[in-house]
């Protein structure tokens, strides 16, 4: 048999970072932030969320953090829109997640590029998923059995590596994703989103602003 090519086409860059802060700067975090985690998530009784974070919340904090993520943040926009240029961080919000807890399919609106950092270190069972896009109004049809091997042309899912208390992912605000429930303890996350200064179609531009 001749060999053969094949090419994976329009992949999707999902960015993970390790250890992207310290320890110290993640008890920092918690510290400071995690007291205000009071609003219970609409699915999940099991899952807090504080406040959106303003300019006003532990500016000196987070102005280290942002400091810290915008390369990466960056990096993955120059995947995303082949520049390299300026990104700001539209808003932060924290995660607690107690055991049993869950956090719904989901993606994130009016924004570009999401990330989660790990305040915690986070049991296998509550990994972030991240999944294809659930069907429109076509048929669907499938070959998902125990004789069927899933590779990365016909999975439905993906969990990265085990994620540990400062590491980071970033992701395209579009990708849908879930953390199923968690079956170990408290599961802390600082999630974000992401806007480019500007998007440029030959001319027809479009600027954004938090
Ligand atoms: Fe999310």
């Amino acid at each position: 048999m001749a060999e053969s090519q094949v090419f994976a086409l329009f992949p999707t860059p999902v960015m993970r970072v390790e250890q992207v802060i310290d320890a110290a700067q993640v008890q920092a975090l918690r510290d400071g932030l995690l007291g205000d985690a009071a609003l219970a998530n609409h699915h999940s009784q099991e899952l807090q969320h504080t406040r959106i974070l303003g300019p006003g919340d532990q500016p000196e904090l987070l102005q280290q953090l942002a400091q810290r993520l915008g390369p990466h943040i960056v990096e993955l926009g120059s995947l995303l829109f082949g520049e390299k240029q300026q990104w700001g961080i539209k808003e932060m919000w924290v995660n607690a997640m107690h055991t049993g807890g869950r956090q719904a399919v989901h993606n994130h609106a009016n924004c570009f590029i999401s990330g989660v950092l790990y305040l915690s270190d986070c049991d296998a069972s509550a990994n972030t998923v991240f999944m294809r896009n659930l069907g429109g109004r076509d048929y669907v049809f499938g070959n998902t059995h125990a004789g069927a091997a899933v590779g990365p042309f016909n999975a439905d899912k993906w969990i990265g590596p085990p994620p540990a208390a400062g590491d980071l992912l970033l992701f395209p605000s579009y990708l849908l994703h879930e953390v199923p429930v968690n079956r170990g303890g408290p599961r802390v996350t600082l999630a974000f989103n992401a806007i480019p200064q500007r998007l440029d179609a030959w001319g027809y531009s479009i600027s954004f602003s938090s």
